[in-house]
């Protein structure tokens, strides 16, 4: 029987494209599944889940929460706002309270890159990287490409540009990392200040000229300014970067080729992407977060059935 070739998902760059190819597969079976009337699978009866959100979320706690709920696995939510981490409790011995309560799995978002890994190396149980800082989302970068092969039939030689604020980017490094393990060609795009010194180092195309990038693309993924991951202004103001990064019908339809438009949410309409766009059938948007859910049931179906009990 095929299985992952990891007992985590801490990130992208530890997959290989035969993990990716079987999320893929088992995503397509539930994606079925998540289709019918009844839209559950007594799978995970046996496997207890918590969620450790230390970062505000919206698509991706729901996301899993649901993606647990229809595997049937019995699910606890923990949220740091509204925890004892409040009054000092270390990361370590949070996790470990929760798991003296019997969980098998742990998804986490944290605003420290690196943080699952660490974590991985000190609690028994199998982690879950829901993002770590500006470092992975390793399971946005899968339902993104799973989303494009959706779209265009195959990953494999498409050119895809990610357009933004790739410098405090997770879902910029899942997505190059996913994408070149999967045959496309990589671009990234944006204002000097916003793109990592290290990043021709990874492999891909630099572009800082939209029209130029968004010409020589197949997808465009465009990503929202981080601003809360800044100390410092990385542009004048935002109506300049709207008029240099942002995409919108005129210039789509200036392109001699219909592209496809990608966004990981929160969308800020009117700045990276305008309404048109956003809610135009070129965008694939909502699919993406349909996506998600089946690309997260697959991916804890896998590492569930590597969990000896
Ligand atoms: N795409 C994404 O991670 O969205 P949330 O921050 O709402 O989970």
């Amino acid at each position: 029987m095929s299985e992952l070739s990891v007992n985590h998902l801490l990130g992208i760059k530890y997959l290989n494209t035969k993990d990716i190819q079987l999320i893929f597969e088992t995503a397509d079976h539930f994606k079925e599944v998540i289709n019918r009337p009844i839209k559950k699978v007594p799978s995970l009866r046996d496997i207890t889940i918590a969620n450790l959100f230390f970062e505000n979320s919206t698509r991706t706690k729901l996301s899993f929460e649901l993606a647990e709920k229809r595997l049937s696995a019995d699910v606890i939510n923990f949220s740091a706002s509204q925890s004892s981490v409040k009054k000092g409790e270390t990361l370590i011995d949070t996790v470990n309270n929760i798991l003296s309560m019997k969980v098998d799995m742990v998804v986490m978002r944290h605003p420290n890159p690196g943080a699952g890994v660490f974590l991985s190396q000190h609690v028994d149980a199998s982690i879950i990287n829901a993002g770590d800082g500006a470092h992975e989302h390793p399971t946005q970068a899968l339902l993104d490409s799973y989303s494009i092969r959706e779209r265009l039939g195959d990953v494999k030689g498409k050119n895809v540009v990610i357009v933004g604020d790739i410098l405090h980017s997770r879902v910029a490094l899942s997505n190059i990392y996913a994408l070149q393990l999967q045959g496309a060609n990589v671009m990234v795009c944006g204002p000097k200040t916003l793109l990592p010194k290290y990043i021709k180092d990874l492999g891909v195309k630099v572009e800082t000229d939209l029209l130029k990038a968004l010409n020589w693309c197949d997808v465009a993924n465009m990503l929202r300014v981080q601003n809360e991951r800044m100390d410092i202004s990385y542009f004048p103001s935002t109506r300049e970067y709207t008029q240099q990064y942002g995409v919108n019908k005129t210039l789509l339809n200036s392109l001699d080729k219909e592209i496809t438009i990608m966004h990981p949410g929160p969308i800020n309409r009117g700045v990276e992407i305008t309404s048109d766009v956003a809610d135009s059938d070129q965008a694939i948007i909502l699919d993406q977060v349909q996506n998600g859910v089946a690309i997260r049931m697959a991916v804890i179906y896998l590492l569930a059935s590597k969990i000896k009990h």
